[in-house]
């Protein structure tokens, strides 16, 4: 079916924000370096945990160079007598010729790994947290060349710098950016270089795709409209992926009435996204879903004034499938992943949907819109549909889709609503290793029946009461999936840091794409994707 599709791609609107654009970097945050910079070279070195005041339980890396330094870092340490502990720094200057200063960074008790209460690898978040605070410390004493120990889980080390060096200050004036910062492994004393430095790097991709999603989800609405997430989209992702941009009469051409009813409130045209990656030749790809809503006010059923900048950030589901991808073709990973994004903006206006409209989604079930602040499971609804001509092995979806799921969870884990035990395993395996947590909520029929209580039409597009409100959106979606693999993550919890999450600054997260791409990772050595 997808092969008769005829495919229209529209032409991308450049924006005149070029005076802007031009100062946009929009790979990992690791700006671009001038030659005739002055380097000042700092490095990082791991302790565990330890009680002893009289020896230092160094890491491999960090034990090598306190040998070359004659013992100069443990001497150093030792001269006070509290050990350090887990997320402590020491920072030491003139012991090593090479190094301005040499940051020591305690990364917990050796032998941590994973705790079934907490459900994550505690070695692995201990060691991003630390090496995220170690340069950030150096970043502010000027340091600028930076050599981090691997602490026992290169992949590891290397997401916790990376993450922690992003910054969104590219509309700011170059005297108030954060300098750049060059960050690499400290490999000299492994016994093997290239396995070290291949996990550095597959570290350093997972960062640069949370990254990217955390860049577009700062970005203000103003700059990042349908229209330009797609240009952006197009320029990070067309020479690994097959970027398809699709416009409004496409979207009608598909009877895409339940999408179409969000973006109509808006003067800025909507926007269908439509990606695919060819790790390999299948005819059962991975859809991944997401969810954006370049800027949500609730259109007539119109948000409280107060924090409603964040949501620039209502495209945090698309942010992170693109982010996905991102690192998905840059890995290389041998899988078939088809995205799909449908973008608009959810405006207030003559021509907006107002509450108790009735609209058709291109499964032909009709919607009552009792409230047009619930306009993520209307955009969802027409592309669930449509992914599932594609026959797909499983779907999955992110959408920052209720504050109700923020109300259950905070941040700690984005909710997860799926029909298949076997996903859920796979998806919670992944957040064990990447960190970024996932609570499994639930899809009972008793939510279905909320949605569909309806006067006018098939289903309704709120629950009626606000009780379990992430459980009745979720249930409204799954009116629109057939598919025995379809995972809903709803990630509004997590869309914003507030400080809970040590290695990311405040600000917009790009949560969950790291476990999504270690997700990705998982079902790639399955067989049929
Ligand atoms: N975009 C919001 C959900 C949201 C809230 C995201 C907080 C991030 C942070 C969504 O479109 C929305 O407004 N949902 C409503 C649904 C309600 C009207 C049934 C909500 O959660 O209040
Ligand atoms: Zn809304
Ligand atoms: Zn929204």
């Amino acid at each position: 079916m997808a092969a008769s599709i005829v495919k229209r791609v529209s032409r991308v609107k450049k924006l005149n924000v070029s005076h802007i654009s031009a100062r946009y970097k929009l790979l990992t945050g690791s700006r671009h370096f001038s030659t005739s910079k002055q380097w000042n070279k700092a490095l990082v070195l791991g302790v565990y945990e330890n009680e002893s005041t009289d020896s230092i339980d160094f890491t491999g890396t960090a034990r090598k160079f306190d040998e070359k330094a004659d013992g100069k870092i443990s001497q150093l340490l030792l001269t006070v007598k509290k050990p350090l502990k887990c997320g402590k720094t020491r920072t030491l200057h003139a012991v090593d010729p090479e190094f301005s200063s040499v940051l020591v960074t305690c990364i917990g008790k050796r032998g941590e790994g994973y705790d079934e209460l907490e459900t994550v690898d505690k070695g692995r978040e201990s060691i991003r947290a630390a090496v995220a605070k170690a340069v950030l410390q150096l970043r502010e004493l000027g340091e600028n060349e930076i050599e981090v120990d691997s602490c026992g889980d290169t992949e590891a080390s290397a997401e916790g710098c990376h993450l922690a060096l992003f910054s969104y200050d590219d509309l700011k004036a170059e005297k108030s950016r954060k300098p750049a910062v060059r960050i690499s492994c400290a490999t000299r004393y492994s016994q093997d270089k290239n396995s070290m430095e291949k996990e550095w790097r597959k570290g350093a991709i997972l960062a640069e795709g949370q990254n990217l999603s955390r860049r577009l989800m700062e970005m203000p609405a103003n700059l990042l409209t349908p229209t330009k997430f797609a240009e952006i989209v197009k320029e990070q992702l067309a020479d690994k992926c097959e970027v398809l941009v699709r416009d409004k009469d496409w979207a009608e051409s598909m009877k895409m009435g339940s999408f179409l009813s969000v973006a109509r409130g808006s003067v800025e045209p909507p926007v269908f996204l439509e990606i695919e990656y060819k790790g390999r030749q299948s005819d059962s790809p991975l859809a991944l879903v997401g969810k954006g809503v370049t800027f949500d006010t609730g259109g007539i059923s119109i948000k409280p004034s107060q924090g409603m900048d964040a949501m620039r950030g209502d495209m945090g589901g698309a942010a992170c499938v693109a982010g996905s991808l991102l690192s998905v073709s840059k890995l290389q990973l041998p899988v078939h992943v088809k995205a799909f994004i449908p973008l608009c903006e959810n405006m207030p206006s003559g021509s907006a949907t107002k509450p108790g409209d009735v609209v058709t989604a291109m499964n032909g079930k009709t919607i009552q819109v009792d409230n047009t602040d619930a306009e993520g499971r209307l955009i969802l609804a027409d592309a669930l549909c449509y992914s599932e001509q594609f026959n797909p092995s499983l779907i999955l979806d992110m959408a920052t889709l209720t504050g109700a799921i923020d109300v259950a969870l905070g941040a700690g884990a984005a909710g997860v609503f799926t029909n298949s035990e076997n996903m859920w395993n796979k998806l919670q395996k992944a957040s064990v290793r990447s960190g970024d947590r996932v609570w499994r909520m639930p899809l009972f029929n008793h939510y279905t029946k909320k949605i569909t209580e309806c006067q006018l039409a098939d289903l309704n597009n709120i629950g009626g009461s606000r009780s379990g409100g992430a459980c009745t959106a979720a249930a409204f979606l799954k009116e629109f999936v057939n598919n025995k693999n379809w995972l809903h993550l709803d990630i509004a919890g997590v869309m914003s840091n507030s400080g809970d999450v040590a290695y990311l600054g405040k600000g917009m997260s790009g949560r969950p794409t790291r476990t999504v791409i270690e997700f990705i990772n998982l079902m790639s050595k399955e067989t049929n994707n």
